[in-house]
């Protein structure tokens, strides 16, 4: 059995008298400590499962097997304590809480879990080391990211679930936050999922997820993945 299974995924939303179905039988597996990443055009359903996965969002119907657990049953309760102490959720637009500091964005998630990180440590490993008592307005773009990444780091999370992280960065800003994020994989042990629709960035996953239209097209898998500094975009 593979640490992270779903089977038959189906989400489907109603507004007004159109349904939509984001997800269409969605089948894949991930390892316990991949990197895999999440293909697909705007629109195909990615972050409809991301949100799922991490137990943000339920499905209408099939399972979703975290190591040997079906969180499609889960109850409301159930959902948030699995969402505390196994999930850290990176955002595109960083969602961090605007009148706290870095280091009380970071304080706030890694205070309600029982493995956390040192909050100050984790900015300090993201490069924030001169902007631990900041505020998000006096950060660009890539730091507000960093603080977000090292929010959900800081829980020492099992699974990392990224959607489109570096959508709103320049290419260098996206390199090394994307370097932060691969190393949870590679360093830390973490299983990551990161959504995207740049296919250019596939080759540093073992295993890439092709989305189309709700449902997964191709997945791949990588041997050798490539380094992030080889890549290109
Ligand atoms: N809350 C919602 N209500 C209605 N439709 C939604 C909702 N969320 C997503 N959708 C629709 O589901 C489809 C998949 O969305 P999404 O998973 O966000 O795609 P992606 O992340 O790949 O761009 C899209 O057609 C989107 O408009
Ligand atoms: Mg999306």
């Amino acid at each position: 059995m593979s640490y992270i299974e779903v089977r038959h995924n189906f989400k489907k939303y109603q507004t007004g008298d159109t349904e939509i179905l984001a997800n269409n039988d969605v089948n894949f597996t991930v390892e316990q400590g991949e990197l895999a990443i999440i293909l697909g055009a705007s629109g195909a359903g990615k972050s409809t499962i991301l949100n799922i996965l991490g137990g943000m969002d339920t499905n209408t119907s099939g399972d979703v097997i975290i190591d040997g657990q079906n969180i499609a049953q889960y109850n409301k309760r159930q959902l948030t304590t699995y969402r505390r102490n196994d999930i850290g959720f990176v955002f595109q637009f960083y969602n961090l809480i605007q009148n706290l500091t870095a280091k009380e964005n970071v304080e706030l998630a890694s205070e309600i879990v029982k493995d956390a990180l040192d909050p100050v440590q984790t900015l300090i490993d993201v490069g924030l080391q001169t902007r631990i008592n900041n505020f998000p307005a006096e950060l660009s773009g890539g730091e507000q990211q960093r603080v977000a990444i090292a929010r959900a780091i800081a829980k020492n999370p099992k699974i990392l679930l990224c959607d489109e992280p570096t959508g709103a960065l320049d290419y260098e800003t996206g390199k090394s936050v994307l370097q932060i994020i691969a190393d949870m994989s590679r360093k830390k042990g973490a299983t990551v999922i990161i959504v995207t629709h740049n296919s250019t960035i596939a080759p540093i996953a073992d295993r890439v997820i092709h989305f189309h239209d709700g449902q997964v097209t191709q997945i791949e898998h990588n041997p050798q993945p490539e380094a992030i500094a080889n890549v290109k975009w």
